[in-house]
């Protein structure tokens, strides 16, 4: 459990050829991980290699893909080591504003559902594509769904959460959807262990004082080629502002957004761009709202939805 209270861990890649094959969407070719193995182009990642001159004994194999040299890198691999602090606090409140009653009472049931909106999964690790409503303890470990298939229009797991920009299974242009769109999504997985650093919150059975304390989350992950899987996924997922959302494909300032709990209903959608102050106090998420309306009402978003 990670210090915004959600199970971490549970989506990973399976390494072909360790004996698991479902699903086959999650069986990656083991050089995205293992340096000296064929990757997801069915090429062999740049890794160390060494004149034959350099290892004399002959402790070395020869690489497979340039029979010249001697594969230092075989079976070696890249880790990514970050400290990310959490302002536990700060999301808190963030999460009871934005969800408090009309007279300012706090929802505390709200909260944590749009926080499950935020990261697309429930605390206990239900996906929202399954369960959109509320968390379920039977699916906390279920992890063979896809976006494109059951939620094309995010209306239960939204575009813009952490794990549908983390790792878009099957929603990938150029055709969503499809074999193609699990193919190039392959290409950008990641091995992760996360560790929490730093002690809860006195509230949450941390010592007292504790609410002074650094906290966060130490992210570990391996993977054979840094820049195509960890820093792309970071970079042109995470925090790519147009990344996976209404706003896909398009240009605009809006951060992400976040479809409403129970999801807007495409007709409902629709109707946003006509009249944006009509729909004001009637979600209730305020945020959400906005960026979708907006986002529907900017790029005729309405148009391509059924009603
Ligand atoms: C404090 C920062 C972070 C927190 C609290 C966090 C938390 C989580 C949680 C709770 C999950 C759901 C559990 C799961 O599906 O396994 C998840 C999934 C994931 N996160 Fe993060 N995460 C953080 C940062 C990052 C970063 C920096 C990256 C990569 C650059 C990342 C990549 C992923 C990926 C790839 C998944 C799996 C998505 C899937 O396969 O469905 N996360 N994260």
């Amino acid at each position: 459990m990670e210090h915004f209270g959600f199970t971490d861990g549970i989506s990973q890649p399976i390494i072909e050829g360790l004996g698991k094959t479902e699903p086959a969407a999650d069986v990656i070719k083991a050089g995205e991980f293992l340096l000296g193995h064929p990757n997801e182009y069915d090429l062999y990642t740049s890794r160390p290699t060494l004149a034959p001159s350099a290892d004399p004994r002959n402790h070395l194999a020869s690489a497979v893909d340039q029979p010249s040299r001697k594969d230092l890198g075989r079976n070696g691999s890249y880790l990514v080591f970050r400290q990310l602090e959490q302002d536990v606090q700060g999301f808190r409140k963030y999460l009871e504003q934005k969800t408090k009653a009309a007279d300012g009472t706090g929802q505390p049931a709200e909260a944590l559902a749009f926080a499950a909106r935020m990261l697309g999964r429930w605390q206990g690790g239900a996906s929202l594509v399954r369960s959109p409503d509320k968390d379920d303890p039977a699916l906390a470990a279920f992890n063979s769904f896809s976006y494109q298939k059951e939620d094309p229009y995010g209306l239960r797991c939204p575009f813009g959460s952490h794990v549908r920009r983390s790792n878009p299974r099957d929603s990938l242009d150029p055709n969503p959807g499809s074999a193609e769109s699990v193919a190039i999504g392959k290409r950008h997985r990641l091995l992760r262990r996360g560790r929490e650093y730093g002690a809860p919150l006195p509230g949450d059975g941390g010592p007292a004082g504790a609410e002074h304390d650094g906290r966060g989350l130490h992210f570990l992950c391996l993977n054979g080629n840094i820049a195509r899987q960890f820093e792309f996924i970071q970079s042109t997922w995470i925090n790519n502002p147009v990344f996976n959302g209404p706003l896909q494909r398009r240009r605009s300032g809006a951060r992400f957004s976040l479809s409403v709990r129970g999801g807007i209903s495409p007709s409902r959608l629709s109707r946003c761009g006509s009249g944006l102050s009509a729909y004001r106090g009637s979600y209730p998420y305020e945020e959400a709202r906005i960026s979708s309306c907006r986002a529907s009402a900017r790029f005729g978003i309405s148009a391509t939805l059924p009603d």
